[in-house]
């Protein structure tokens, strides 16, 4: 929905696919969901440093850095999030048109919102993955000590606490990092990528 009233767009010259063709890759949007202290994070840095150096162009969207910036006016309220994930989905799609690959991590909690970000790609292009790491885990993690500060009402509307996660249903890829370690998901979760973005190269 356009509030703006006179908005024409304008017809690019360059095709979509003339840019991926250029890049020779199929640009995508890997998509990770989870609770914080999953691993979304570490998976999604990973499989960055692996598609680079593989010679595929990618880019991270990070919740955490993205409302250092972009997104630096909107609290963690439900409304707050919402407006975060639809920004975040919008940046995703210009990055695919771009010819990227575009991983997001995100908490992104609501299942509306993911599927909203899902309905702006093609069904191939979109890989959506459910970091499953049970709440006791991350609790016991507690990473950046968010877990000790919301268990004592020093942080409100926490997701898993007083902030609803809606699991996803119907996530291409769950990993659940307590019971698989890092390298493992790791692999999984780029081999499935490559065949997607690289489905000629034969993995
Ligand atoms: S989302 O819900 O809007 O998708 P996002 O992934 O961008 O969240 O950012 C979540 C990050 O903010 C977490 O990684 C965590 O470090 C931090 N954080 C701060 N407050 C909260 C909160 N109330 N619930 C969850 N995470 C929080």
């Amino acid at each position: 929905m356009t509030r703006a009233t006179q908005i024409h767009p304008h017809a690019l010259s360059v095709a979509r696919e003339a840019r991926a063709t250029q890049k020779g890759q199929r640009p995508c949007c890997v998509w990770l969901t989870g609770l914080s202290g999953a691993g979304k994070s570490t998976l999604a840095n990973a499989l960055d440093l692996a598609l680079h150096d593989a010679g595929v162009h990618s880019f991270l969207l990070d919740g955490d850095n993205v409302r250092r910036g972009l997104c630096n006016d909107l609290d963690m309220s439900a409304e707050g999030r919402r407006e975060n994930i639809r920004r975040i989905a919008e940046v995703a799609r210009l990055m695919a048109d771009a010819g990227l690959v575009v991983i997001v991590s995100a908490i992104s909690p609501f299942r509306a919102e993911r599927d909203a970000a899902r309905a702006l790609f093609s069904a191939e292009e979109f890989f959506g993955v459910y970091v499953s790491t049970p709440f006791e885990v991350c609790a016991q993690r507690d990473p950046k000590g968010l877990y000790q500060a919301a268990l004592e009402g020093r942080i409100k509307h926490f997701t898993g606490l007083d902030s609803p996660y809606e699991a996803p249903l119907d996530a291409d890829l769950e990993l659940d990092t307590s019971s698989l370690d890092l390298d493992e998901a790791s692999r999984r979760l780029l081999h499935q990528v490559l065949l997607r973005c690289r489905p000629d190269a034969g993995h």
